[in-house]
C-alpha cells in the first residue's frame, strides 16, 4: 500500500516537472519569434594574410597564393578596385626579382632578418634557394631500357653519394646494388652525384669519375655544389631525371652510400602489394611530431629567421622505398614547395601537399641494431636496411645472406 503511494507520489512529481519544462520551452520559443532575423556583422570578420616572420614560410605563402586556383581566376579579369578584397596583398607582389632564378638573391641579405649573422652555408642556401635547374653533366639516358629484360626496372636504386666514395659504390655494386636480374626481378642502380668543387678545396677527381663511369656506367652527375644543404636539390634533380629517363620503374629506393640494403627482404615485400597501397607506397623509418631544432650547435640547426612550425611526418634520408608512380606526383609537388635545407623533412613536405603521409615500417634500421646482434647472420634477414655500414660489412652481411646454407628462424 504505501509503495503504490510512493510510486503515485513519484508519477505526480514527473509530470509537474514535464509540464514546467514544457512551459519554460514554449515561452522562450515565443519570445524567438520577434528575434527571427540574420545576423550581419558590421565589420570584416576574418583577418587579413599576414606575412610569415620567416622566410621559408612566406615563400610558401607566396607559392601557396600565386597556385591557389580561386585567385588565379578572380585575377584573370574583374579584379575589384577596393583594397579589402584585392586578392593578392601587395607584400606578395614580388617586385624586383631576377628573372633568372639561378642568379644569386641578393634581397634575401635584408629579407632575413638575422641574415648577417648566420653560419655561412645558411647563406649560401638562401642566396640559391630558387635555383633547381644545374646541367647534367654525367647522364646515363639509357639504363632504364638497356636493361637484360629490356623492360623497364622493377626497381630502381639511387644512391646519394659524394665524388671521393669510390669504395662504398663498388662496395654497393659488389654487395646489395648489383644491377642485373635478382629473385627474377630487374635491378638499376644509379649514383647521384653533385660536384666537389675547389671553393671547398676538394681535389680535382674528375678524371678517377671518368675512368669509374667508363666501366660502369651507373653514374649520374650534376654541376653544383655538392653539400649537406644542397641534398634538397640532389632529390629535386633526382625527380626531374627520374621523369625523363626512367618513367617505368615500378619502385624506387633512394638512400645514402653507407647503409647496407637487404634488396632480397625489399624484393619480396614488394612482390605481395598491388592496387593502391602499391601506387601510394612511400615506406621508411619515419619521424613524427618533429620541428626544426634550434641549438646552434647542431647539423640540424635551423633559424627562426628561416623556418617556424613543426615538420610534418617524414622519412630519414638514410632511406626509404617509393613507387614510380608516386614519384611522378612528388615531381609535380616539389614545384610547389620552396627548398628547404633538410632533404628528408622536404620530401615530407611534398608528400603532405599530396595529402600523403610515410609509412613507418620496422625493418629500416637507420639507428642500426643492438650490438650483440651486429654480427649475427640471421639479424639481417628480415631486415630492409640497416645504417650505418662500411664497405666491407657491407660485402660481408650481402655473403651471408646469399649463403645457400644459411638457415635462421
Ligand atoms: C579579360 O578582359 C579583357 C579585356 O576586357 C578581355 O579581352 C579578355 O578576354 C578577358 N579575359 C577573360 C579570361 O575573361
Ligand atoms: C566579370 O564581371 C561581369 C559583370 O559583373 C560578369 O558578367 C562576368 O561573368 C565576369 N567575368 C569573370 C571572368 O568572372
Ligand atoms: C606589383 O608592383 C608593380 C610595381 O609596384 C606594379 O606595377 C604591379 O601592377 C603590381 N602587380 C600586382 C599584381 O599588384
Ligand atoms: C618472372 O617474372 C615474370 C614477369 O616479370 C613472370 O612472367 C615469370 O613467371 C616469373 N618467373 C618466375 C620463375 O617466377
Ligand atoms: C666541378 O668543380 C671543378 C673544380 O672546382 C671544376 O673544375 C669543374 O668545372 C666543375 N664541374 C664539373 C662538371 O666537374
Ligand atoms: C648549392 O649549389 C650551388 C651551385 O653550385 C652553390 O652556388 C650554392 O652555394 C650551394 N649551396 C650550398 C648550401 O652549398
Ligand atoms: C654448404 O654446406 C656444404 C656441406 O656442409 C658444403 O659442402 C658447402 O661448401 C657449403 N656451401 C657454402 C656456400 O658455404
Amino acid at each position: 500500500m504505501a509503495g503504490l503511494r510512493r510510486k503515485l507520489k513519484f508519477l505526480v512529481t514527473l509530470m509537474t516537472v514535464n509540464l514546467f519544462i514544457f512551459i519554460l520551452v514554449f515561452h522562450r520559443g515565443g519570445q524567438d519569434k520577434g528575434h527571427n532575423k540574420v545576423l550581419v556583422p558590421s565589420k570584416r570578420f576574418w583577418s587579413k594574410l599576414a606575412p610569415s616572420q620567416a622566410y621559408w614560410n612566406r615563400q610558401q605563402q607566396r607559392l601557396d597564393l600565386q597556385h591557389n586556383p580561386i585567385l588565379a581566376a578572380s585575377n584573370s579579369n574583374n579584379t575589384s578596385d577596393d583594397d579589402d578584397v584585392r586578392p593578392v596583398p601587395d607584400w606578395l607582389n614580388d617586385t624586383g626579382l631576377n628573372p633568372d632564378p639561378c642568379q644569386p638573391d641578393y634581397r634575401v641579405t635584408t629579407h632575413v632578418k638575422d641574415y648577417n649573422s648566420l653560419p655561412p652555408r645558411f647563406k649560401d642556401f638562401l642566396l640559391y634557394m630558387r635555383c633547381r635547374s644545374y646541367s647534367l653533366v654525367v647522364d646515363q639516358p639509357h639504363v632504364c631500357q638497356k636493361t637484360r629484360t629490356g623492360e623497364p626496372p622493377f626497381l630502381l636504386l639511387a644512391v646519394k653519394s659524394l665524388a671521393p666514395h669510390f669504395d662504398r659504390r663498388q662496395a654497393i655494386r659488389q654487395s646489395w646494388g648489383r644491377a642485373g636480374v635478382l629473385a627474377n626481378r630487374t635491378v638499376v642502380t644509379v649514383f647521384l652525384l653533385g660536384n666537389t668543387t675547389a671553393v671547398d678545396h676538394h681535389p680535382d677527381l674528375s678524371e678517377m669519375l671518368r675512368y669509374e663511369n667508363a666501366h660502369h656506367r651507373d653514374i649520374l652527375q650534376w654541376d653544383y655544389r655538392d653539400s649537406f644543404f644542397n641534398l634538397t636539390v640532389k632529390e629535386v634533380l633526382f625527380l626531374d631525371w627520374m621523369t625523363t629517363r626512367c618513367p617505368g620503374a615500378q619502385f624506387i629506393f633512394k638512400g645514402d652510400d653507407d647503409v647496407f640494403v637487404n634488396t632480397l627482404r625489399i624484393l619480396a615485400f614488394l612482390k605481395g602489394l598491388s592496387g593502391p597501397r602499391a601506387r601510394d607506397l612511400f615506406v621508411g623509418d619515419v619521424i613524427t611530431n618533429a620541428g626544426p631544432n634550434r641549438n646552434k650547435k647542431v647539423k640540424y640547426f635551423i633559424p627562426e629567421s628561416l623556418f617556424v612550425g613543426t615538420y610534418p611526418p617524414y622519412a630519414g634520408g638514410g632511406g626509404y622505398l617509393y613507387s614510380g608512380d608516386l614519384a611522378r606526383r612528388l615531381h609535380g609537388a616539389s614545384q610547389h614547395v620552396p627548398l628547404y635545407p633538410i632533404d628528408d623533412v622536404y620530401t615530407g613536405m611534398c608528400l603532405r601537399k599530396l595529402a600523403l603521409g610515410p609509412e613507418k615500417h620496422k625493418g629500416f634500421k637507420t639507428f642500426d641494431i643492438e650490438e650483440k646482434y651486429r654480427r649475427n647472420p640471421c639479424a639481417y634477414k628480415g631486415l630492409m636496411l640497416v645504417h650505418s655500414r662500411t664497405p666491407q660489412e657491407m660485402i660481408q652481411i650481402w655473403a651471408w645472406l646469399n649463403d645457400p646454407n644459411l638457415t635462421c628462424q
